[in-house]
């Protein structure tokens, strides 16, 4: 973590939760925030779509944020099924996960599609999260940076800056496997993308841009992975469907 860059622990609900239990969670969460009054850390919570509003009014004036865990790349039209990033402001969101690799590996998304999502995102004046991060074979061929810098280039878009965009990266093997890289070499990627995005953007624009560990962020590990120079935050899956793991991985942030 740096003085700089406010770390930011994002949940990611994934297909999760009915209005009940998903209301109760945030409500908890709220009031745990307001409790804490500010800080160390931004809070995020990405239900799935059903539960934006309900979310969304539970965390009102509880300073979390809300965030969607998609988006179309059109504003509006005919596109049975998807949600445009102008509706989502227009729910109350501030933020959008785009690239995600169950995304990637569920719906054929590929960086260029990621890409046109994250500057839709943009446009409509939401915080674009582009998820990126290797496979284990990628991993085990010893091609995590080439496939990582590959991604970040082809998925972060032009006007993208420090704020808005977030780039989050998550190894595919270690998501929902209670796996994870070791710290030294969370660090090592985290700082490669930085590098990478001063090549994309700016030197102004990669000192400034969050970039999030994702994979088997738990409470044990939280202190540790939040603790390295250039990890900026979480993308937290299974540990945020518990309100108590949750505020356990983001106090850890401060
Ligand atoms: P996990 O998921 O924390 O359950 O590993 C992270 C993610 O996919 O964002």
């Amino acid at each position: 973590m740096s003085q700089q860059r406010t770390p930011l622990i994002a949940g990611n609900w994934k297909m999760n939760g009915r209005l009940e239990d998903g209301a109760e969670r945030a409500e908890d969460l709220a009031g745990r925030m307001q409790a804490k009054g500010g800080g160390g850390f931004q809070m995020l919570l990405c239900p799935p779509a059903t539960l934006l509003t309900a979310v969304g009014a539970a965390i009102a004036d509880s300073g979390i944020f809300l965030g969607a865990q998609d988006c179309h790349f059109n504003d509006s039209g005919a596109h049975t099924g998807d949600i445009s990033a102008a509706m989502l402001a227009d729910l109350g969101c501030s933020h959008v996960i785009v690239g995600h690799s169950e995304r990637r590996a569920d719906h054929g998304e590929n960086d260029a599609l990621v890409n046109a999502k994250a500057a839709a995102a943009i446009a409509a004046g939401l915080i674009a999260i582009v998820c990126v991060g290797e496979t284990e074979a990628q991993r085990d061929a010893g091609e995590t940076n080439q496939v990582v810098a590959g991604q970040a280039r082809g998925s972060v878009p032009d006007g993208a800056n420090a704020g808005n965009l977030v780039i989050a990266y998550e190894p595919v093997w270690a998501i929902g496997t209670g796996r994870t890289p070791t710290a030294a070499e969370v660090q090592a990627v985290h700082a490669m993308i930085r590098a990478t995005m001063a090549g994309i953007t700016n030197d102004q624009t990669a000192a400034g841009c969050r970039i999030l560990y994702g994979g088997s962020v738990k409470p044990g590990n939280a202190a540790e992975l939040l603790s390295l120079a250039d990890v900026d935050g979480g993308l937290v899956g299974g540990a945020s469907l518990s309100a108590d793991d949750f505020w356990a991985i983001a106090t850890a942030a401060g």
